[in-house]
């Protein structure tokens, strides 16, 4: 994209390292066989390619063995598949429907991809609780998921957010997890906003489910992400989906054996291999290093935004040409990602996107981004969402410095004429 600055990695990530789409094509070109189909070398070396992704990810996230790991389309395929098979695993239990008192908890920082699945369970009958969050921070406070875990009968799962991809905050995951397994409920994590920018570790999360994407943090392509199960919890997930794996093909069950159990059908062989040259990248550099870089770019994106004047509740009133503009999310760098969401008094959020890319060569995303519950818990639901500008490892300072400049020149301006009608860019971008 020359001339042209992607600062929405947060949606996706853009661009890949360049190992990624040599893996892809070569595979392409010189292999090309579905794994574990056949017996020629071929079928066999897209197996073993295969087979290393799936130890790479279970290095990368500390993951007790690589077959924890099973392959998904993408963060919410694995959530789907997390949810509605604890779901159907509850249901059979107790003879086709949930018990009476079925309850799931999330919180109010959670995305569509967990609020959706959650609502089809409470369409069957089941009770879903969303915790509150500081509207400042966005924190979630674990005692608040506690005494929501204690307040009624044992949850059949929670399901939290490592990392917001409005507000940016990271969530103390690690303080539920213990409480979750100090009371045997079991905990999903939605980390699609965490693996790749901060060490994520299953063990230390102490969470028995962790989706994740293949596309965003990680750098690998489009179409991929997993779901961590700990081992031996597979069998309180019951099969969403069922058919061909390429074993045990005489028997007309799923086989129970991890990972067969959960991938039915042909694998995107090459979007796995381009998810693995990217995490073997990640690996070969280290997911702290990364994350310090990330942070250098988080302490400048705060510090201009800061400068410009933007409010933030944690700030003092400067002055400055942005007081019109507050940012979301926690103010210390440690404490979030670099997805930054900021909100005009009166400039809609697209009119900002589409001025920040036909005037600055800036792309942003703009509208309530699939978290409708984060914004109403940060009072921007009204205001239709807020714009966002999300890094990736590739962002550099002088980038940052580029659209701390945007920002604060937009803001001079005012009033403007509205560029792109609102709905074209919500559409766009829902
Ligand atoms: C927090 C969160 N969860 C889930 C998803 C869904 O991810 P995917 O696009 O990989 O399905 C997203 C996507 O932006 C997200 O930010």
């Amino acid at each position: 994209m020359p001339g042209r600055l992607y600062l929405d990695n947060a949606a996706t990530s853009y661009p890949k390292p360049a190992c990624v789409y040599e893996a892809m094509l070569a595979y392409a070109q010189d292999c090309g066989a579905s794994p574990g189909r056949g017996q020629y070398a071929e079928s066999r070396e897209g197996a073993r390619l295969i087979r290393q992704a799936r130890e790479r990810l279970a290095r990368l996230l500390n993951a007790e063995r690589p077959e924890a790991i099973v392959f998904t389309l993408n963060t919410t395929d694995a959530l789907n598949l997390a949810i509605k098979g604890v779901a159907r695993a509850a249901r059979l239990a107790a003879g086709g429907r949930f018990p009476t008192g079925t309850r799931v908890i999330t919180t109010a920082m959670d995305h569509n991809s967990v609020l959706r699945p959650y609502h089809a369970l409470a369409e069957e009958g089941a009770e879903v609780v969303h915790v509150e969050a500081d509207p400042d921070t966005g924190e979630v406070a674990p005692e608040r998921v506690i005494a929501a875990m204690d307040a009624g009968s044992m949850p059949m799962l929670v399901a939290v957010n490592l990392a917001s991809n409005v507000a940016g905050t990271i969530q103390p995951a690690a303080e539920m997890g213990a409480a979750c397994r100090a009371r045997g409920v079991p905990l999903l994590i939605d980390a699609a906003q965490a693996v790749g920018h901060i060490p994520v570790d299953v063990e230390a999360l102490g969470c028995d489910l962790l989706a994740f994407p293949g596309h965003k943090g990680l750098m690998g392509p489009q179409g991929t992400g997993g779901l961590y199960i700990r081992p031996g919890f597979e069998a309180r997930v019951a099969t969403t989906r069922e058919g061909g794996t390429g074993s045990w093909s005489e028997q007309d069950a799923q086989p129970t054996s991890m990972p067969e159990r959960f991938e039915a059908g042909s694998h995107n062989t090459m979007g796995i291999v381009g998810l693995s040259a990217a995490v073997g990248w990640m690996l070969e550099r280290g997911v702290a290093s990364l994350r310090a870089h990330e942070e250098a770019l988080i302490e400048a994106m705060l510090a201009g935004l800061r400068e410009a004047g933007v409010r933030h509740p944690f700030w003092p009133v400067l002055e400055g040409p942005c007081t019109a503009m507050r940012l979301l999310g926690p103010a210390e760098a440690s404490r979030r990602v670099a997805v930054f969401a900021l909100v005009h008094d009166t400039l809609e959020p697209a009119e900002i996107a589409a001025i920040l890319e036909s005037e600055f060569g800036i792309l942003a995303r703009a509208g309530l981004t699939c978290a409708p519950r984060v914004h109403a818990a940060m009072g921007t639901l009204d205001r239709g969402g807020a714009v966002r500008v999300s890094f990736g490892p590739f962002v550099t300072l002088d980038d940052v410095r580029h659209v701390v400049h945007a920002i604060r020149a937009l803001c001079q301006d005012e009033p403007r004429p509205v560029i792109v009608p609102r709905t074209a860019i919500g559409r766009a971008s829902a």
